[in-house]
């Protein structure tokens, strides 16, 4: 397994494997590795001929206030998961090798889509999020880049980022994976204490009744809304950033469940925001 700080090494290797013919699938991660980030390692192994995957807890995508600083991080750890995993390539680069001083450039997409949800919580973040992401594509130049429906919002940016500006590339979704309780696995889940642990497992309870609940023929949005958050609610340490039924294909309004839906949940634990989200088609 080959390790790359420094941007023209791995691009030029990069550019070696295509004129080998070799397909290139890219997993982008902010380490701290997990069997979530595993699980898209796995499937880029199964597509691709080559498989890269990138370390970099991205700045530009964290506000003020928000846990860059205490992100955890452990490379060896990383690093050790993904030998096992056949990787062929690490990309860590360090933040001042990514952004030179002088960087000014951003790809953001607007509308609907990064406004609402952890748009709308999180200024900035998807902007910060779709350049990092552009600038790993021009570097590590894949075929095929995997992202997971934990993060619904962020694949449906990319995928219309991707669509719009034309990035030779396509953008692959892999499920959620969860611990055996339902907690969606996460690299913030270890700065949960005991009780916000158990507390925490009423983000999947809630997204299982709502969607029970649709499918037993219940198709007002409002009222589906309303469950979620009657169920989070029911948790005291819970505090609801958003809890939310749109459109799973861009997140426009619906008051009628008539089409696949996207319910997406971000819910504060103590100082931990912790997301969780379900697709549900009628
Ligand atoms: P990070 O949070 O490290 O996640 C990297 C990838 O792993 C993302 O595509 C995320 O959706 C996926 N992932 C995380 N937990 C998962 C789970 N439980 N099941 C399935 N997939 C899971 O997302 C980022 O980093 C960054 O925003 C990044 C895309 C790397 C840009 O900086």
């Amino acid at each position: 397994m080959r390790i790359f700080k420094e941007i023209q090494s791995i691009q030029n290797w990069c550019k070696e494997q295509k004129v080998q013919g070799r397909k290139i699938g890219l997993v982008p991660t902010m380490g701290y590795l997990h069997e979530g980030h595993l699980e898209l390692v796995r499937e880029a192994r199964k597509h691709c001929d080559i498989v890269v995957v990138s370390i970099f807890v991205n700045p530009t995508q964290f506000g003020v206030g928000e846990d860059f600083e205490v992100y955890p991080r452990d490379f060896q750890r990383d690093s050790s998961l993904l030998e096992r995993e056949q990787v062929d390539a690490i990309f860590a680069p360090t933040a001042g090798e990514m952004y030179l001083p002088d960087f000014s450039s951003w790809v953001e997409v607007t509308g609907e889509i990064t406004a609402k949800l952890c748009g709308a919580s999180r200024p900035g973040h998807f902007r910060g999020v779709t350049t990092v992401c552009t600038k790993l594509f021009n570097i590590c130049l894949p075929d095929l880049a995997f992202f997971g429906q934990k993060d619904a919002q962020q694949a449906m940016v990319l995928e219309k980022m991707v669509r719009d500006l034309n990035f030779p590339l396509q953008i692959i979704r892999v499920p959620i994976v969860r611990e055996a309780d339902g907690l969606a696995m996460s690299s913030r889940n270890v700065y949960l204490d005991a009780e916000d642990r158990k507390q925490a497992l009423v983000l999947n309870q809630a997204l299982e009744q709502a969607e029970k609940a649709i499918r037993d023929g219940e198709r007002d949005a409002g009222r589906i809304k309303q469950l979620l958050q009657e169920i989070i609610g029911s948790s005291p340490r819970a505090e609801i950033d958003y809890a939310e039924i749109y459109d799973a294909y861009d997140l426009a309004d619906i008051q009628q469940i008539d089409r696949k839906v996207l319910m997406a949940l971000a819910v504060k634990f103590g100082k931990t925001r912790l997301i969780d989200n379900r697709l549900v088609e009628v």
